[in-house]
């Protein structure tokens, strides 16, 4: 695979973290923002990464090529009050011509060893639609334990409707 080096977002992202944003509602099937509904600017996106680094409860890391483009990310979030703030929630994206080469892997090993530094943060949550194989078989080999299922939560543009699954880890 060619070379992949992930880091945390930079402020100077912000412009190329929209793009590819919009590029992955574009091209996934099994994400609830559907294509046309993201509406994000590049300073709103700017706000967004400058909260990312500010918060010790948020984090968001992204996978770049030897070019320097985004071909991923990860996003991880708390609710801050005290009594949940040990439960980080996260969703993660790869470019669709980089999928399968070993960048989601990458990115959620380097978001599990984020969390296993962390001062407070002891479990990590996810949502995944039932019917996203390739998602629910990357989080299962780092051992991610289905913990719940939200039936028929998802319905999409051509009627099917599908459960949505909480999978959690505690690293
Ligand atoms: C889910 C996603 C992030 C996986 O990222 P990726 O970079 O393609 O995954 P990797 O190449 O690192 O693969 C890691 C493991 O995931 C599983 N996997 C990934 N893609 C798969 C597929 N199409 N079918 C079956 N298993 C798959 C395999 O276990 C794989 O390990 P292996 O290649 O050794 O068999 C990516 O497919 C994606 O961005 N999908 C669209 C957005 C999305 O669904 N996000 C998750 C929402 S919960």
């Amino acid at each position: 695979m060619a070379k992949i080096e992930i880091c945390e977002v930079e402020l100077g992202d912000a412009r190329a973290l929209n793009a590819y944003v919009r590029q992955v509602y574009e091209t996934s099937d099994h994400l609830i923002t559907a294509p046309g509904e993201y509406g994000m600017g590049t300073f709103a996106r700017w706000r967004w990464c400058v909260r990312k680094l500010a918060s010790s409860g948020e984090v968001c890391l992204i996978a770049k090529d030897a070019d320097g483009a985004i071909v991923g990310m990860i996003d991880g979030w708390v609710d801050p009050r005290q009594r949940v703030r040990h439960v980080l929630t996260f969703a993660m994206s790869v470019r669709a011509d980089r999928r399968r080469t070993g960048v989601g892997r990458k990115l959620l090993a380097a978001l599990v060893d984020w969390v296993k530094a962390h001062p407070y943060i002891r479990k990590i949550e996810l949502h995944v639609h039932a019917d996203n194989a390739a998602a629910q078989a990357l989080y299962t080999s780092f051992g991610f334990i289905l913990e719940g299922e939200r039936k028929g939560a998802v319905r999409y543009e051509d009627g099917r409707v599908v459960n949505d699954r909480l999978m959690a880890l505690w690293p």
